[in-house]
């Protein structure tokens, strides 16, 4: 990635002062254990990769990580089994394209860990209803999709994710937010009612917490694919996509002056440009010397360059399954040894199999 100076907040906006800039206090521990998860949902966006992904690589040159390809999370919303293999492929490979490997870091699929299916059993003993019924998501995919169990009790499937390897460190979008203060309370609900075991895990966010979609309503997320951009989509997709967005909604016509603090186009432009580009885009985009097209399709080559080795990554792997197949069943092997771990102190601390 060129420039990114970095930015907070979920819409675009001027970076705000970081906490742990401030010398008097202390910023918190390193976690010790990493894990985090991604839905099967066909393809991985640049809202994955910037809130998440990107994050996810970076940890796992120096931290203990584990990734999980959660697809008994995906079975909560209707799907074709017949395409559920090719998801689960095409996340691993996207995964492993972006730069997880086997030699740093676990990535396994979740299914392949019956353990989470039990420690999640465990847990829906302690989570308490009221917090689940909150749960914006919950909310959301039940208007969607009506009112099910598996959508309700989402979260603490994610909650057992996480505590099934006592991790303590967790990288996520704010989207995930809520679902890891539910883990939290879980945790500590567990740990009063049966000893101390699972330690409270904590968020780590980027500096992207929040890619807005491409017509700037809402997150970009798999759901509306046509305003989000994939990180395989061939340079001309993208190009397409880019040219559909949208800008600063107040910049009518093409010499009216435009704002570049509220437009998410600018926004993205800090994760894909150079710096010299950024100022350039800002001062022209103010003085109406820039179009937004012209500036669209600036950004889209910007796009297309940063995202051009993972691409090539992805189609070495595409032709070599094989090797993709054997991290996952390698990265299954590893995480089932904690996951077995973990459930027989859960047991016995619960007075289970004694
Ligand atoms: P999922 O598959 O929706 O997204 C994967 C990760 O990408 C982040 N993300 C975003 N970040 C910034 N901007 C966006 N527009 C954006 N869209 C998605 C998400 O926050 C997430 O970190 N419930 C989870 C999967 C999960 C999980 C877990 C995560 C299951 N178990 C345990 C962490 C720990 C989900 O659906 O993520």
């Amino acid at each position: 990635m060129n420039g990114g100076s970095p930015r907070t907040g979920a819409e675009p906006r001027a970076p705000e002062p970081s906490l742990h800039g401030d010398e008097r206090i202390a910023p918190p521990p390193e976690p010790t254990r990493v894990f985090s998860g991604i839905q099967p949902s066909g393809f991985v966006h640049v809202g994955n990769w910037l809130g998440a992904v990107r994050n996810w690589v970076e940890l796992s040159t120096r931290l203990d990580c584990l990734f999980c390809i959660v697809d008994y999370h995906a079975v909560t919303v209707p799907y074709a089994a017949a395409e559920m293999p090719s998801r689960t492929f095409e996340a691993a490979l996207t995964l492993l394209a972006c730069g997880l490997d086997s030699e740093r870091g676990i990535l396994f699929v979740q299914s392949h860990v019956p353990e989470h299916m039990e420690l999640a059993w465990v847990l829906t003993t302690l989570a308490p209803m009221g917090e689940l019924e909150r749960m914006t998501q919950f909310k959301e995919k039940s208007e969607a999709y009506g009112v099910q169990a598996g959508l309700f009790m989402y979260p603490v499937l994610q909650a057992a994710d996480i505590l099934l390897y006592k991790a303590d460190g967790v990288p996520i979008g704010e989207d995930q937010l809520q679902h890891l203060e539910l883990t939290r309370e879980v945790a500590r609900r567990f740990n009063r009612a049966w000893g101390e075991t699972f330690p409270e895990p904590r968020p780590i966010l980027t500096d992207a917490p929040r890619i807005l979609a491409l017509d700037g309503k809402g997150k970009m997320s798999k759901s509306q694919p046509e305003q989000a951009i994939g990180l395989l989509d061939p340079p001309d997709v993208i190009r397409a996509k880019l040219r559909g967005a949208f800008t600063d909604p107040a910049r009518k016509r093409r010499f009216d002056p435009g704002n570049p603090d509220i437009c998410n186009i600018f926004f993205l432009h800090h994760f894909f440009s150079g710096p010299e580009d950024i100022a350039r885009v800002d001062r022209d985009c103010r003085t109406a010397v820039l179009g937004c097209f012209e500036d669209k399709m600036n950004l889209a080559e910007h796009v297309i360059d940063t995202l051009a080795p993972i691409r090539e990554r992805a189609d070495e792997l595409r032709s070599d399954p094989a090797r993709v197949h054997a991290v996952l069943a390698g990265g299954a092997e590893r995480a089932s040894a904690i996951a077995r771990a973990t459930m027989d102190e859960v047991r016995r601390r619960m007075g289970l199999r004694a």
